[in-house]
This record gives structure tokens, sequence and C-alpha cells, in this order.
């Protein structure tokens, strides 16, 4: 099996973890990326089974609004029993590095309203250090050379990722070279940079479950 076939197995894993949970005034927490992709296009045939979404992107929003799935403000939302999302890398905690879309903010917000986050990715995406894949940060423009240069004194080699434009109108700075020792610790260091918006780290608050693609089958880690 291919990556991309081992995506779309979790893809299919996720929707029978969330199935039989749905009910009429259900609202799904929806990730961003091209496995959040796949979940989102089996989501579509079960529209009618749940009252909508909230998306962590302008693309996610997109893709729901064009299979007929309502997409609310997440002001406007109260309850979020699931929040559905792929990650960059996710080590045995259930910790992440999220954010190679871009998107981390947004994704970071609507996994903190979810009571239960669940992590789609293929088996490539399991380390046991976190740190390999560039570990991006979101930051306020006119702060980007600031930050850069507090990032080299954590240890990081950052480099502006160039033409990218978040969703919130900020830029990103990819931390290559920096292997985390402590994610929940360094999390907290970095968005204590004043002009960081968040970090893609997701350690403080990671994931509750698990859905891993592997050629032998999907594999479920439950830590909540
Ligand atoms: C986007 C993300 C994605 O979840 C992450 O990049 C994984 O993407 P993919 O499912 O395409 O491998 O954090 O900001």
């Amino acid at each position: 099996m291919n990556q991309d076939e081992l995506k779309a197995t979790v893809a299919d894993a996720a929707i029978k973890e969330i199935e039989p949970q749905l009910e009429k005034d259900t609202v799904l927490g929806i990730g961003t990326g091209s496995t959040a992709n796949l979940f989102i296009d089996r989501l579509g045939p079960l529209r009618d089974r749940f009252k909508g979404t909230v998306a962590s992107s302008e693309a996610s929003a997109k893709r729901l609004t064009e299979l007929g799935i309502e997409v609310f403000e997440l002001n406007s939302v109260g309850n979020i029993p699931f929040y559905i999302d792929g990650a960059d890398e996710v080590n045995t905690h259930l910790q992440m590095i999220k954010g190679g879309g871009a998107a981390l903010t947004r994704e970071k917000i609507v996994a903190a309203c979810a009571k239960r986050f669940i992590c789609i990715a293929d088996g490539s995406k399991y380390v046991a250090q976190l740190g390999n894949f560039p570990l991006p940060v979101e930051v306020i423009p006119m702060a980007r050379s600031y930050v850069a240069r507090e990032l080299v004194k954590l240890g990081a080699d950052p480099v502006y990722r160039q033409g990218v434009v978040t969703d919130n109108g900020n830029q990103i700075i990819d931390c290559f070279d920096f292997m985390i020792d402590d994610p929940v610790a360094m999390e907290a260091s970095i968005n204590a940079i004043v002009g960081v918006v968040t970090n893609g780290l997701f350690a403080a608050r990671g994931a509750d479950v698990l859905l891993l693609g592997k050629p032998e089958g999907v594999e479920r880690t439950a830590l909540n």
C-alpha cells in the first residue's frame, strides 16, 4: 500500500469511530490537509446524520461546503465532541507536530474546544522523537525577524516559509534541525516569544486517539 492508500484506511477508520455517535445536533471539528480531505470526502454521504462542522481552514471549509455539509463559526458553537485531523509527526504520547499546511493556529483552537482529538495518520508520521519534520511557527509579520532570532537562541535553524500567508494574515517560520526533548516545555517556550501566534507543537493538548495506517492494518491507540 502506498502512502495515499494508508491515509484512506485511517479516514475510513475515523468514520467508523464517530459514526455510531452522530446525533442530529452533533457539530464536528474538522482538520486540514490531505488526510483530513479524505475524511471530509467520506463525511459527505453522512451529512443528514449530523448538524454540521467547524473547519480549521478556509480550504477545509470550502471542501465541506461543496459536499453540502454546513460549516459554522466556532463562536456560534457550544459542544464539539470530536476533532479529526492529520499530523506531520506523532509520538507515543500522541503529541504531534502539525502545521505543514500552515493551518496550525485554527487547528489548535478547534482542537482545544473539542472533547476528543482523533489523529489520523499514515505510518510514516509515527516517530520516536518529534523534530525531524521542521516545526512551523505562525508569527505576526512585523515580528518575523525578532522571533527568528529568539528561535535561534532556543536551538532552532529558522527559515521563513516564502510566499505563504496564513488564513489569519500571518507568516510562517519553519524550525529546522530542532529535535525536541520536552514537547510540552518547548511548546510553552516558543509561545512565550512576543510576536508568536502559536507553534505547531500539539503537546499540552495532544490527541486522545491515534488511528495509524500500516500495511498490516489500522493500529488504534487511545489515551483517554
Ligand atoms: C496542516 C496540518 C496537517 O494535518 C498536516 O500537515 C498533515 O497533512 P497531511 O494529512 O496532508 O499529511 O497540520 O496544517
